[in-house]
């Protein structure tokens, strides 16, 4: 495994943003997660349902069905890229190259989220390069110095008098449909294509909302190469069989070995899981922090993954490089940027151990796995009641190769 650490911290919002509250309590949710924590069983009262359910072996190691995927998910839906808080400003630009096209995100002189092809219009090159946001109101080519401006006009071409017929106002950055909401940027990675944001379900923007996602700040960004399937890097957070036991040592202990409750909304997947101390008579204690007893986990269709915890929000989106290849892009959000030893440490320590856990743990067991599977000792894969989310999610996944 990889590790290429961007030494990323936050940028200062150009505009002072609403205080946000550093705790959670549960009326702070929406309408719709306060139900579905309401109808959290107590621990006694969780049982897995018993499941049939396997998926061939395959489906994690073929280069056909890698190809089908991108063809039929990737290049043809709108797919969550990155988060508003990796732009928090006006100006202000960010090169990704994580799905293999690559992409520059924006954000321009009014706010308005962008994406383009990183490609400049003279003869190609990529604009912006490296992996890192940048601040700005000109994206100048390297090359030759063609200058875009970050809602893709272009702005300037050196020694212009030397072309014939050169129409700047013809000559911008090839746009790509883009739609932000909810704290979450979704783009279609292929020019070509008939946009479809179908993934954008109204309930997962007013969980994210309620949740703070959109006024959230980048506290660390870390990149992970994995040599694993992104669906086997993606199980993991589709269910809690293997909390106890693969974190036996680390966040284990804080949960209970009970099923998760999950639900669809459209075609992302939110689970919740009561920790230990979750009993559902303690969801009435006032100004109790609720991410301290429940945690949610969701799955924006088709890759990207949201976790709460107390003082933080974790993102990662997993995106898939060859049928046995995988990038994880991890994304600590904090609620409002340290101001006190106390919180700086609590951040810092919060960020050692996530990553240390996903990393170390969940990421290690999807390399594991892959070796596993590439050696043909199994046909087929089997899911227990505890892990009933992954072949809910996987229908989601298949209904688009049908
Ligand atoms: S290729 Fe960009 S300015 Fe020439
Ligand atoms: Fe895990």
């Amino acid at each position: 495994m990889n590790i290429i650490d961007t030494g990323e911290r936050p940028t200062t919002k150009e505009s002072a943003s609403p205080k946000l509250k550093r705790v959670q309590c549960l009326t702070d949710l929406s309408e719709d997660q306060i139900r579905a924590i309401r109808a959290i069983p107590a621990h006694e009262a969780a049982k897995p349902e018993p499941i049939n359910e396997r998926r061939p072996a395959a489906m994690f190691t073929a280069a056909e069905r890698f190809e089908l995927e991108q063809k039929n998910v990737f290049r043809k839906r709108a797919v969550p890229v990155t988060l508003s808080a990796m732009l928090p400003e006006k100006n202000s630009y960010f090169p990704h190259d994580g799905y293999g096209v690559p992409i520059v995100v924006t954000r321009d002189q009014n706010g308005q989220v962008h994406a383009f092809l990183n490609a400049c219009m003279h003869k190609g090159s990529k604009v912006v390069e490296g992996c890192e946001a940048r601040k700005g109101k000109l994206m100048v080519c390297p090359y030759h110095a063609w200058s875009f401006a970050t809602d893709g006009r272009l702005i300037a071409v050196p020694r212009e008098e030397s072309i014939i017929g050169l129409d700047k106002s013809n000559r911008g950055l090839r746009e790509l449909a883009c739609k932000e909401a909810g704290g979450i940027i979704w783009v279609m990675l292929d020019p070509a294509a008939e946009p479809d944001f179908g993934g954008m379900d109204q309930q997962l923007i007013k969980d994210f909302e309620a949740l703070d996602i959109p006024r959230m700040e980048v506290y660390g960004r870390k990149t992970f190469e994995l040599e694993a399937n992104w669906k086997l890097v993606l199980e993991p957070f589709l269910e809690g069989y293997h909390v106890t036991r693969l974190h036996a040592n680390t966040v284990g202990p804080m949960f209970p070995d009970v099923p998760n409750a999950n639900e669809i909304l459209g075609l992302n997947v939110r689970q919740l899981q009561g920790k230990v101390n979750f009993t559902p008579e303690g969801l009435d204690v006032e100004g109790e922090n609720i991410h301290k007893s429940v945690t949610f986990s969701y799955i924006v269709f088709p890759n990207l993954v949201v976790i709460t915890s107390p003082y933080y929000i974790s993102a990662m989106y997993i995106m898939p490089k060859a049928a046995n290849r995988s990038t994880v892009e991890y994304i600590m959000l904090t609620r409002q940027e340290a101001d006190n030893e106390k919180a700086k440490e609590l951040y810092s320590k919060s960020y050692d151990m996530v990553l240390n856990v996903f990393g170390n743990e969940d990421f290690r067991a999807a390399e594991i796995s892959q070796q596993g599977l590439s050696t043909g000792a199994l046909d087929d894969v089997i899911y227990t009641g505890l892990e009933a989310a992954i072949p809910a999610y996987y229908r989601l996944l298949e209904s688009h190769f049908s």
